[in-house]
């Protein structure tokens, strides 16, 4: 069960090597979650992963899920639920893809599509329906500020997160008064494995300021997470802008 704080005794991270995930999971250990499911694709680095945040003194084990691969998601997390409650599933999986590539390869764009939409569609109403089940815990979902305007730089993954945006405000409509919570949380430019090498932009952050700012939320229980917080109001002034002034941003 959560603390009186709102804080999570246990976790289960859906895309376990992510290092927003694992900043976030990090700072909860610190706080008082002792256990911890990464789930993702095996690999060396979701072992390392799980052992780190044994050393931190947390008990983790990993479970192997594949965004890609909807039809796996109730047995994966099903296994989970199945060992006990969860009191925050943390939806963290997701790919930039290569927008001009992308655009000429459409297949790799349907992989974006279908990894951060389709793949969480999927995903996040496996674990609304598990969480709904024993009638608590948060389900808290990384969304992005790309989703907020689609922008022409960026536009496949951005119009992926738009859906997925939706999608989960959708959902925790759905579940108000049920006892489980959704938050969605909206980071800019998050300095990450994912924006290795490209240009960063105005109000980068790092992995280490969303957790604080998911860990706040979580106390709070609020719906809606901008990192960093001013992200609001400049998104809220991007979004009216007409197109035509819009297009010429260079955004
Ligand atoms: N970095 C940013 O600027 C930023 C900004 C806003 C929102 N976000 C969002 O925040 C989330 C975490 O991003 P991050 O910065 O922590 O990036 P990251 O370190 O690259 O993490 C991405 C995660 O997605 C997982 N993943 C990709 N495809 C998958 C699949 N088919 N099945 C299961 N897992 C899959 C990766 O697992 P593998 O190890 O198997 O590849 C990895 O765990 C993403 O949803 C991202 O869109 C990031």
């Amino acid at each position: 069960m959560k603390d009186a704080f709102g804080l999570p005794q246990s976790l289960l991270v859906l895309g376990g090597t992510s290092e927003i995930a694992l900043a976030t999971v990090r700072r909860l250990v610190a706080r008082r979650t002792r256990t911890v499911w990464l789930a993702g694709r095996p690999s060396p680095a979701l072992d390392t992963a799980a052992e780190q945040l044994r050393g931190l003194g947390a008990e983790v084990r990993t479970v192997a899920f594949d965004a890609l691969d909807p039809e796996s998601h109730e047995a994966a997390l099903g296994k989970v639920f199945a060992e006990g409650d969860i009191d925050l599933v943390l939806l963290a999986f997701g790919i930039l893809g290569d927008q001009a590539h992308d655009e000429r390869e459409p297949l790799n764009a349907v992989r974006v599509a279908q990894t951060n939409y389709t793949g969480a569609v999927s995903a996040g109403l496996v674990a609304a329906r598990s969480l709904q089940a024993q009638g608590h815990g948060s389900l808290v979902v990384l969304s992005s500020v790309a989703g907020e305007r689609a922008r022409r730089a960026n536009f496949i993954y951005g119009s992926s997160k738009a859906g997925l945006d939706a999608f989960a405000q959708g959902l925790g409509d759905a579940l108000h008064g049920t006892g489980v919570h959704v938050m969605v949380v909206r980071p800019g430019f998050v300095r990450s494995r994912m924006t290795e090498g490209l240009a960063e932009a105005p109000l980068a952050t790092t992995p280490e300021a969303v957790a604080t700012a998911i860990e706040l939320g979580l106390r709070r229980r609020s719906e809606t997470v901008w990192v960093p917080g001013a992200l609001r109001v400049v998104m809220s002034a991007l979004r009216h802008l007409p197109r035509t002034v819009f297009r010429r941003l260079p955004v």
